[in-house]
């Protein structure tokens, strides 16, 4: 099985789960590549309209776990606009998680993750696990040993 753990992250909080996840799943002997989603005039005080500079391949993963920041509440821009252009999904194992600066998953988390999740089953796969990190959290360390070690054992 092939894993691709394909991130966006703006100032390294969902890379450093992501890097967490990549390590864990290496060490249960997984094939795993870490993917970045770059984009440009990505910040909110930017002058341009965002753009990706660059889209990873999900072709060739049979597995993919989808990693973002929570924005407005929402799923980032930057992922919105990744997950409307990938390609079809189908016959995929797909999961995610988001990271977000509040403390509850009802405060932006929990839909982001839902958007993650109708995104990938208009692409033709179901979200089979998701997870929330709330940085600011008394629990943050516990759910990020908690994503790691469910989304680990795929
Ligand atoms: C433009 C912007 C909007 C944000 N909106 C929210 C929000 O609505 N709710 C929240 O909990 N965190 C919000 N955050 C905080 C990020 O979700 C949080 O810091 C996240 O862990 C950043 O991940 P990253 O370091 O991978 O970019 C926002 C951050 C930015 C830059």
């Amino acid at each position: 099985m092939t894993i691709g753990i394909i991130v966006y992250s703006q100032t390294g909080n969902t890379l450093s789960v992501a890097e967490k996840l990549e390590q864990s799943l290496k060490e249960n002997g997984y094939a795993v590549t870490l993917e970045r989603i770059l984009a440009e005039n990505d910040t909110p005080r930017a002058s341009a309209p965002m753009s990706l500079t660059f889209s990873p391949d999900t072709t060739p993963y049979d597995t993919i776990i989808f990693a973002s920041p929570v924005q407005a509440f929402s799923l980032c821009p930057v992922m919105r606009q990744y997950l409307a252009q990938v390609s079809d999904l189908s016959g995929k194992k797909v999961c995610c998680f988001v990271t977000q600066h509040l403390k509850k998953p009802w405060m932006g988390g929990n839909h982001a993750v839902k958007q993650i999740k109708s995104a990938c089953e208009s692409k033709g796969a179901p979200l089979s696990a998701s997870g929330v990190v709330n940085w600011s959290g008394p629990t943050r360390d516990n759910q990020i040993a908690d994503i790691v070690n469910r989304l680990s054992h795929l």
